[in-house]
Parts: structure tokens; sequence; C-alpha cells
């Protein structure tokens, strides 16, 4: 049977909840990353380097006996951030600030209402040293919600990388060819994070003959051709600019099948598999130890694991649901199919 043996992986975007749901969800990621990158969009966020620590307290309470999983904590960017917040939270060893555009996604209330106000916050970071990870998504009632990153990159993006050039960016779960395009163009400062649905799925999936709530996630799955950009960039020459960012983000599954669905896919049960694929049918397994294991490393300057983790090209069964909390279930990506590999545990 074949197999693959590949430094550990790193999630460099991730959604753990907190309490019950913490407890229910952590241990996917634990078997399978070295690391990840904590989303800060709780209610409230994580906006202090206090609220950090308490909240990396609670997830490594949360893990497995015995488990090596490193959570690297972010900061949820508001209006109210300061130079100096910056420099506490570099410091204190926060990897990144995170921003939501105000009203853009799950939990993004507190977020920014204009991100030209905080480019002397933006210059702190840049001096600093410290990661800006970007939802970039335009929030306003007249942009098309598909067209709302392209729309992101010409408004924000470029003038803000004008401003402040070198800001270490990283264009989190990016879904256009015009993301793509931007991130290969960019310099070394800027990067990318790219999901699995967003290299597996496209519109049709969330639309074609009925609505699929389970694959309703923010950036929205956009058309086939944008799929294949994300493809041809994290198997093509500027390969190394991209990463393996999962954006799991797991709501129960009564919140997703509701009039008034929650965005956000659960894919961390699986995540190393479906990542296998895509680089598998794009006949590139060659690059896939580094989209998964080194390219993000690199970027946030972290050594890479010392761990191995072996896949083997095997059928393996994703369950219907999983346990979450409150008595509620979730459906992880692909819930009910197969995936090509499976990661040996
Ligand atoms: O689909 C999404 N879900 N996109 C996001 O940006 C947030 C996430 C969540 O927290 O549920
Ligand atoms: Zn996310």
């Amino acid at each position: 049977m074949q197999t693959l043996t590949i430094t550990q992986p790193d999630d460099m975007h991730l959604h753990l909840r907190d309490g019950e749901a913490l407890k229910a969800v952590l241990p996917y990621t634990a078997r399978q990353m070295g690391r990840a990158v904590i989303m800060p969009n709780l209610k409230p966020p994580v906006v202090s380097v206090a609220d950090a620590e308490a909240y990396k307290q609670r997830i490594l309470a949360a893990l497995p006996e015995g488990s090596a999983f490193e959570p690297l904590m972010t900061l949820y960017l508001t209006d109210n951030a300061t130079p100096e917040l910056v420099r506490e939270a570099k410091a204190a060893g926060i990897v990144a600030f995170k921003l939501y555009p105000a009203g853009a996604t799950t939990n993004s209330d507190s977020g920014v209402t204009d991100l030209f106000k905080l480019i002397p916050v933006l210059k702190e970071m840049a001096a600093q040293g410290i990661l800006f990870l970007v939802h970039g998504e335009v929030t306003d009632a007249d942009t098309d919600i598909f067209d709302r990153e392209a729309a992101f990159i010409e408004r924000i993006m470029k003038p803000v990388l004008v401003q402040v050039p070198e800001l270490k960016v990283v264009f989190e779960h990016i879904t256009t060819a015009e993301a793509a395009r931007l991130v290969s163009e960019a310099g070394d400062n800027v990067a990318a994070s790219v999901t699995p649905q967003h290299l597996l799925l496209n519109r049709n999936d969330l639309l074609v003959g009925g609505v699929r709530p389970h694959h309703f996630c923010l950036p929205v799955l956009k058309r086939e051709t944008h799929r294949q950009a994300l493809v041809a960039a994290v198997t093509g020459d500027k390969a190394h600019k991209f990463f393996l960012g999962t954006d799991s983000a797991p709501h129960a599954k009564s919140a997703k099948e509701n009039a008034c669905g929650c965005a956000g896919m659960f894919s961390a049960a699986t995540a190393v598999e479906l990542y296998a694929e895509v680089f598998e049918n794009a006949g590139a397994l060659d690059k896939f130890e580094a989209f998964a294991s080194q390219n993000g490393a690199r970027f946030y300057g972290l050594p890479e694991n010392p761990r191995k983790i072996t896949l083997v090209k095997d059928v393996q069964k994703v369950p219907e649901s999983l346990p979450f909390c409150d008595g509620e279930v979730l459906v992880p990506m692909r819930a009910g199919g197969e995936t090509a590999w499976r990661v040996e545990y």
C-alpha cells in the first residue's frame, strides 16, 4: 500500500471555540497537527494579552493526556488597538493580530470599521515583526457577496501595502484567482492560507440540487475557475507563499441546518487527508509536505515540527456526525463519504 511520511503539519488558521465545544473539537486537531494558529473570535473576542493567556490555558487544559500540541495565540484587532498593545502582544509571545472587518463573518461585530485609522498600529506590527492576519472581504451591502474578496484587494489590501510595505501579512482563506495573484506577485512579506474546502469545492457544491448548508462558509465558495486558480497557486512556481490553514469552524448541526444557517465548515477531523487529495489530484504530491508542514512555519519564523506523520493510501469513511456540546452533533466536511487517504495514529 502506498504511504507518505511527512513532517507533522501545522494548521495556520483554526477555530476552537471554548468550554465544552473546545473539548469536543480540540482532540481532532491535536492528533494531526503539531501547532495551530488559534482564531480569537470568541464571544466576547480575545482582545487583550490577558484574554489570550487565559484562553491558551483553557486550550492546554482541554488537550488529551500526553499531547504535545501547541496553540499559537492571536489577538482580535479592534478600532481601539494601539501601538502599545502591539508591543505588549509581541513581548507576550502572541504571534499575530487578526483583522475581521466589522460584520464580515461569525462574531465579527467588534471588528474594525476603518482600517486606515489603524495605520500607526499596523506600522508597529511591521516594526515588531508580528503578523497581520486578514479576513479579506469588504462588508458594504452594495458589494455582491461573491465579489467581496476581489473588492477588498483593490480598496484595502493594495493601499495598506503601499502605506506599510514591510507589514507581514497572511491573506487568510483565499478563495479567488485575484487573491492568489496578489499574493504570488507581492513581496515575500505577503503569504496566504488556503482551506481544504476552497481547494476541493466550488459554488455548485453549495447550491446545485438544493442548498447545502454544510458547505456554507465565509468567504463563500466561488466558481470553478477560482478553485482551479487556487490549486495552481499551491502547486505552482510561487507555492512557497501558500500554506495549510483549515479555517475549521465548528457549528452545531442545528445552527447549520437552519433558516439562517451559520457560516463555517468543520474539517479538522480529516484535514490532512483532504489536502492530500488536492495535491494527488493535481499530480503534485511532492509539493504537499512544503504546503502542510514547512511554508507556514517558515513564514511565522518557527522551526519545523520534530515529529513525522504517515498517510496511507486507503479509503477511510467519514462519519455522518460527531459529538459536539449541549447534546448537539457536528457534521464534518465530507460527512457520510470517504477520503482517499488516512492518517496512521
Ligand atoms: O465560515 C467561517 N466561519 N468563516 C469565518 O470567517 C469565521 C468562521 C467561524 O468562526 O465560524
Ligand atoms: Zn476563520
